[in-house]
């Protein structure tokens, strides 16, 4: 099969194109014939991309891209729940090989059903933006109507599920964002917008009952402060992971593949609650192009790679 890979431990300027064998399932395991594949740069920092779960490093080649749309092309034993043919999004392993390929092997259980109402591009920027904003905000937070609900950085990937979502649980929305996304961000609904650039948040975001945070640093430090008394913070920031403070350490959230909480997701998406933003689309071959777009940032949402038609 096809695939853009590593031959090194390197960022995506020296991801590869070249043939490499195809994966097979193994029990609990679907092969999917990958059609998009979403562009996550911080892919390339984080400890399961050159790492087995022991700790060792994997081996070489490896292959990126952890969220992924296609077609179910095989099952492996006991899996019940897809079929050869079915259209599906989701998540494969982070510790073994991705989704910058034409055939990956992910768990039955890290994927759903595509939503009928998007296309394979739209599918494949969903899963881990919308699942890290679900966990955060419903699985952390349980946000709830009426609440005061602080959404940094709510033009990003992840930030725009989170705004909506909190939308959608029926908080009051602050969010920030700079000043060109301003309006964007009110159109996901939400009610205050801040531009971190010009203004300080610490002026509306004050009695917050949850802040979600995917900036860190000097952000996530000045959010404490407009926390109200038993609120909630949540940090899905990488340099956040390993803070000193443990504070800090405790609001940390790393997103964990769910097919259950995907169908859920698939659900508000197929009824219009929530939107898919896609950033840009580029050729699997242009990969190293579009990771660096990405890694440039002032993007709505998220870049899709397309892999197959
Ligand atoms: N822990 C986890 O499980 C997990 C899961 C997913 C992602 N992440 C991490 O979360 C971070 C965000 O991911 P993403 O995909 O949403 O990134 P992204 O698409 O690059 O979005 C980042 C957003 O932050 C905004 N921003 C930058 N500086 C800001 C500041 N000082 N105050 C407020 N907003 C600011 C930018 O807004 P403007 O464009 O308007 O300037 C941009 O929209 C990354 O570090 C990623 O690695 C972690």
């Amino acid at each position: 099969m096809n695939a853009m890979y590593l031959e090194r431990k390197a960022g995506p300027e020296a991801l590869i194109w070249g043939e490499l064998p195809q994966p097979r399932p193994q029990a609990g395991e679907v092969l999917v014939r990958v059609r998009a594949t979403g562009v996550t740069p911080t892919e390339f920092q984080w400890f399961p991309t050159f790492n087995t779960r022991n700790g060792e490093p994997r081996p070489f080649p490896i292959v990126p891209g952890h969220e992924l749309s296609g077609v179910v092309a095989a099952v492996g034993p006991g899996v019940d729940d897809f079929k050869v043919g079915d259209a599906i999004y989701g998540l494969n392993d982070w510790f073994t090989n991705g989704a910058l390929a034409e055939y990956v092997v992910a768990p039955a259980t890290a994927l759903a059903p595509m939503p009928g109402s998007l296309t394979p591009i739209e599918a494949a920027v969903v899963p881990i933006s919308a699942l890290t904003a679900w966990q955060a905000l419903i699985g952390r937070g349980d946000v709830q109507p009426g609440q005061r609900v602080l959404i940094h950085g709510a033009a990003g990937g992840v930030g725009v599920f989170a705004a909506q979502l909190a939308r959608w649980r029926g908080a009051h929305v602050i969010a920030t964002a700079s000043a060109g996304n301003l309006d964007f961000v009110r159109s996901l609904g939400a009610d205050e917008v801040v531009d971190y650039c010009a203004d300080r948040f610490e002026n509306v975001a004050r009695d917050v009952d949850f802040v979600f945070d995917s900036i860190g640093g000097e952000t996530l430090e000045r959010s404490w402060a407009g926390l109200r008394p038993g609120g909630t913070l949540v940090t899905i920031a990488t340099r956040s992971a390993g803070a000193a403070d443990p504070r800090v350490r405790d609001a940390f959230m790393l997103v964990e593949a769910n097919g259950a909480q995907l169908r859920q997701v698939s659900h508000l998406l197929d009824t219009g609650e929530l939107r898919v933003f896609v950033a840009g689309e580029y050729p699997l071959a242009a990969a190293p192009s579009a990771y660096e777009r990405a890694r440039q940032g002032r993007l709505r949402g998220k870049i899709a790679l397309r892999v197959a038609a």
